[in-house]
């Protein structure tokens, strides 16, 4: 898969996040902390509904209750970041407690604004779908019926990797992407 983007137009931001593996221990800033939640409020929704709930958990003790939600898989790197952010979406309107369709949808664009934002004061991200959805609700004293569970995001400093065990360290670097003619169709060509 390709690392090289097609458009020379790209804003470079999208290229420089990535998911590293590597973090340091380091605190996250609680006002960087408050600009990447921030970030996901201003998330376009449909309807403006703003499905998203965040459960933010950024002191030590509160870290490692989250901490518990993750696969063992995650929790190989994912532990020495201090923050956890657990990402759920409601599965009702607030408007009028209908179903909503595109919950998933805008709380994806809630991530990636926080992702974004986190890249741009030196910080990283990294999601994870490799949780305990039912851990995560009951973590958070939320129901099944009224919030979906959909990733936990770590949160912090860049890390130098020095901790890495060879086989993560071959993760520490960006994934390359399909070619645009793989995930693009032109209405009207074959
Ligand atoms: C919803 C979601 C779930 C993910 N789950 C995991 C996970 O459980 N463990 C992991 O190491 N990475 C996980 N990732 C990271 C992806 O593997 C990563 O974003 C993808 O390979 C693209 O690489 P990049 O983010 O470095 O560009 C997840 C990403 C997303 C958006």
């Amino acid at each position: 898969m390709s690392r090289v983007p097609v458009s020379p137009r790209l804003d470079p931001r999208f290229i420089e996040r990535w998911s590293p593996v590597s973090f340091s221990p380091a605190a996250v800033d609680p006002r960087d902390l408050e600009a990447v939640l921030e970030a996901a409020r201003w998330a376009p929704s449909s309807n403006n509904d703003q499905p998203w709930h965040l459960v933010v958990a950024d002191r030590p003790e509160t870290v490692e209750r989250a901490r518990a939600v993750l696969v063992a898989g995650n929790r190989r790197w994912a532990d020495r970041a201090p923050v956890l952010i657990l990402v759920f979406a409601r599965r009702l309107t607030r408007r009028n407690g209908t179903p909503n369709r595109w919950a998933a949808f805008d709380t994806g664009a809630a991530w990636m604004s926080m992702a974004l934002q986190a890249r741009s004061l030196g910080l990283i991200t990294h999601a994870m779908g490799g949780f305990s959805a039912e851990q995560a609700l009951a973590l958070a004293g939320l129901s099944a019926e009224s919030h979906e569970a959909l990733c936990v995001v770590a949160l912090g400093h860049p890390g130098d990797g020095s901790e890495l065990p060879e086989d993560l360290l071959v993760r520490q670097q960006p994934n390359g992407r399909l070619e645009l003619s793989e995930i693009v169709q032109r209405l009207g060509e074959d």
